[in-house]
């Protein structure tokens, strides 16, 4: 049986907008979530979020407690030019990241830097956002300015999160306003997203030539309800919009054929222009990043079906989530199989296990899992959270992770989601995905105290022991 590679990287993630707060200090400009209403009145925005830009060095110092060995974090792009493309960068948002890699360094903990994680600058948005061809190069001088003032410390680069997820639900994400949010312009959009991210990936392998750079996307491994080829089919079509797609444009430089076939179908091809799959091709990107939280099923979808967008659940109550159907190529249903988050989030470790071995065949490049948790209810009972619920769901993905590993797939990291609760993009601070509590409500800030959860010491010996003991 093999093991985790000896300097496996254990380790937990966050976002700027999500545990940050301080929306508006120091000179920061407005980043969209910062605009974006909250999806209902009970959920909470991101002004406050877990207080982080103020506790940073509290909270290294519990990840080194924990024995972290990588951190992964977002740089908020409209705290470095509060613009987006500013003349100058704020020096005062420099310095903040700047002193957090240094504080990560002195524990030994690995910083994994991601450039953007669903905050653009409000600014650039107002230009246009990403439908904007000048964001290819807007883009690439925000990560430039980042590899030339960390890239001599951070060696693991995240260009963008989740494609996927800021293309299939623009409105949500914020990337498009519900008017504008057409087939057509989202494909579109995700053409320059590419570009954009094949120009800084290039930036950094020129520039910090011992890097790691890559992408992290919200994988979803996808089953047929059954084995009637129709359903099968429906499985299949969905992974190549789902995953294919944005994994073949930044890996393989190319579209993939059935998501084109699909892009034809709803009249949402992109304009490609001469040079821009040369562009894609040359920028070679060396790791990929994985989102995992759950699989999801399908089964086909006739022609003359309704079209359904499908619904986030918002409430955290099981069964309440509407599903997705596209007539003629799938339609999203429940897995008999499978239990489920309060979020409807099916639980499903081998699924994990399938998404590595499918993501590794395709590609042989390292991997690395970027985030990984559940999202729950936690409650603290006399001053302690006894996430027991947490530390299965990890275990058994965890355990899913070695057993990939065992099928040959070259797995570099793993990491938590998340270090510390935080605001959930969806859900405000109810859904918690922290292995460190944060002590407030959702509209009741009270003191933010930080306390470790079962999960915290649970995780500690996992890593201590390098995944023997799960
Ligand atoms: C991923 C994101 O989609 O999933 C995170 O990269 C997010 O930012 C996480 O928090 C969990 O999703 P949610 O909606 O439960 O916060």
């Amino acid at each position: 049986m093999k093991r985790f590679k000896k300097n496996f990287l254990w380790g937990a993630a966050t976002s700027a907008y999500q545990v940050e707060g301080a929306w508006n200090e120091d000179g920061k400009g407005l980043s969209v979530q910062d605009v974006l209403a909250p999806p209902n009145d009970t959920i909470c925005d991101f002004k406050v979020a877990s207080d982080h830009y103020h506790r940073w060095k509290e909270d290294v110092a519990l990840m080194a407690e924990m024995g972290l060995k990588a951190y992964r974090f977002s740089i908020s792009w409209s705290r470095i030019f509060p613009n987006g493309d500013d003349e100058k960068p704020n020096e005062k948002g420099l310095q903040f990241y700047d002193q957090l890699i240094n504080e990560l360094l002195k524990y030994k903990i690995e910083p994994i830097v991601t450039l953007y994680h669903f905050d653009l600058p409000f600014a650039l948005q107002e230009r246009g956002g990403w439908l904007n061809r000048d964001m290819i190069d807007i883009f690439d001088r925000y990560a430039r300015t980042c590899y030339a003032a960390y890239g001599d410390r951070v060696k693991y680069w995240i260009t963008i999160n989740e494609q996927n997820n800021l293309i299939m639900h623009a409105i949500r994400f914020g990337t498009l306003k519900k008017e504008e949010a057409s087939y057509k312009n989202r494909y579109e959009m995700n053409h320059i997203m590419c570009l954009a991210q094949a120009k800084a990936t290039k930036s950094c392998r020129e520039m910090i030539p011992n890097a790691k750079v890559g992408l992290a996307l919200s994988y979803r491994t996808a089953y047929p309800a059954s084995c009637k080829p129709e359903d099968v089919l429906a499985a299949e079509n969905y992974r190549a919009m789902r995953n294919w797609l944005y994994l073949d444009l930044a890996y393989r430089g190319e579209y993939n054929p059935i998501a084109w076939a699909y892009l034809e179908a709803h009249d949402a091809t992109p304009t490609i222009l001469e040079g821009d799959m040369d562009m894609l091709k040359s920028a070679k990107p060396n790791f990929i990043g994985i989102n995992y939280y759950r699989s999801t099923t399908w089964t086909a979808c006739h022609e003359n079906e309704k079209f359904v967008e499908g619904t986030i659940n918002l409430k955290g109550r099981k069964g309440e989530s509407i599903y997705q159907a596209d007539p003629g190529w799938f339609k999203e249903t429940r897995n008999p199989y499978l239990d489920v988050t309060d979020w409807d989030w099916a639980i499903d470790p081998i699924g994990l296990r399938l998404a590595l071995r499918e993501v590794y065949d395709r590609y042989r490049l390292p991997i690395m899992i970027t985030e990984n948790g559940l999202g729950a209810y936690d409650s603290l009972v006399n001053g302690k959270v006894e996430d027991d619920y947490r530390i299965e769901y990890l275990r058994k993905h965890i355990h899913a992770c070695l057993q990939a590993v065992n099928d040959g797939v070259d797995l570099i990291g793993y990491c938590v989601w998340s270090a510390i609760d935080l605001v959930s993009v969806n859900n405000g601070f109810s859904k918690r995905y922290g292995l460190i509590y944060v002590n407030r409500d959702e509209h009741d800030l009270k003191d933010l105290k930080r306390i470790p959860k079962k999960s915290f010491y649970w995780y500690r010996d996992v890593i201590q022991s390098n995944g023997s003991n799960l």
